[in-house]
């Protein structure tokens, strides 16, 4: 776990936002709203949250815990996850966190997880691909992929596809909720002649490119699956401050919020789907997220799914596998 990636270290703003925003321990009134909303122990659960050290996955690794389960913490980054769980430990003493390493940015890093979670034979219950990254021009992936799109969707889906057969051998339902994004449903749609805007590459629109994908194939996989062993979910977290736009735009990000803060969701809120999943009959496929302000603010609840994510579920399914086939290691460059 000690690819300690170029970018700027997140972990400062993280601390700064949780300390300015809310305290690191789960705030009265998320407590009283889930008690409220949703009153349910998971007690015995494991669940394994992604890019779980930061933003929404850290809050909902703390959420998960105050409702009884055990987390695996999947991260990329030793150092980070570390300190995140030691700052969980804080609070959740005797809680049950394991650490797992995993790149979503390396297919050899994935296929080595999914390895180490049969190996220990990890009873998944529920599995939250949250992990995700924006703004990151002209980076690639281990396997020269753009490095957006080769996280938040090539990655994920990696994952999944690898994953799948051993959630499904387990001998109880597996929930596996994609983290997708309200950008997915109004961005320009995918075009396959030109998937990575070659002409016109916008950080904004390859990230919207991504998660339509992933929003695209969750549909499609929840349709597949309908067996009942694995549950195929998408949650969104709205807008909320955490390192990933503070990260891509620094400045403007802490002007508005320091105008509108009360405009973006904290993590914290943002991190309730999960809870709001695991306590309420939601149909497979479902969307959950906030829903005020077009999607950015709010507490969770079912969102209407775009005809959009219905829709390509071929093309996409052809694409992937393309892209799967085309995949070279660095060393093989
Ligand atoms: N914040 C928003 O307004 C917003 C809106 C829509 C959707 N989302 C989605 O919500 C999810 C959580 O984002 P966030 O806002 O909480 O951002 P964040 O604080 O930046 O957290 C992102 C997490 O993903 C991890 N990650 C990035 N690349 C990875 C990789 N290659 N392998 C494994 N983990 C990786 C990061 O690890 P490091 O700490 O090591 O970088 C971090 O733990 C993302 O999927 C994001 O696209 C966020």
């Amino acid at each position: 776990m000690d690819n300690m990636n170029k970018e700027k270290d997140a972990s400062a703003s993280f601390f700064i936002i949780t300390e300015a925003k809310e305290r690191l321990s789960l705030s009265e009134k998320t407590k009283k709203w889930l008690a409220a909303n949703c009153a349910v122990s998971l007690k015995g659960k494991t669940v394994v949250v992604t890019g779980a050290n930061s933003g929404v996955g850290f809050k909902t690794a703390e959420t998960m815990l105050y409702l009884g389960a055990d987390v695996v913490m999947a991260c990329r980054n030793r150092r980070k996850a570390e300190e995140a769980k030691a700052k969980l430990l804080e609070d959740y003493p005797g809680a049950n966190i394991t650490l797992m390493e995993l790149d979503l940015a390396s297919f050899a890093s994935i296929d080595a997880f999914v390895k180490r979670l049969e190996e220990q034979k990890t009873d998944v219950s529920v599995f939250v691909n949250n992990a995700g990254v924006f703004h990151r021009p002209g980076e690639k992936t281990a396997d020269g992929f753009d490095l957006v799109i080769g996280t938040n969707y090539l990655g994920v889906y990696r994952l999944t596809e690898k994953l799948l057969p051993y959630l499904q051998s387990l001998p109880h339902e597996t929930v596996y909720i994609n983290t997708v994004s309200i950008i997915a449903k109004v961005a320009r749609d995918v075009d396959y002649g030109d998937f990575y805007l070659s002409e016109k590459p916008k950080n904004m629109s390859v990230y919207a490119r991504s998660k339509i994908c992933l929003a695209r194939y969750t549909c499609a996989l929840a349709e597949r699956l309908g067996d009942g062993s694995v549950r195929v979910l998408m949650n969104h977290p709205g807008i909320a401050l955490t390192p990933l736009g503070l990260n891509a735009y620094g400045k403007t990000v802490k002007r508005l919020s320091r105008v509108f803060g009360g405009i973006f969701n904290s993590p914290e809120k943002s991190s309730l789907s999960v809870a709001y999943i695991m306590s309420h009959s939601v149909p497979d496929g479902s969307l959950i997220g906030p829903k005020k302000l077009f999607g950015g603010w709010g507490y969770p609840k079912p969102n209407r799914i775009p005809r959009r994510f219905k829709k390509g579920a071929d093309e996409l399914a052809a694409f992937s596998e393309g892209e799967m086939s085309a995949a070279r290691p660095a060393e093989a460059r």
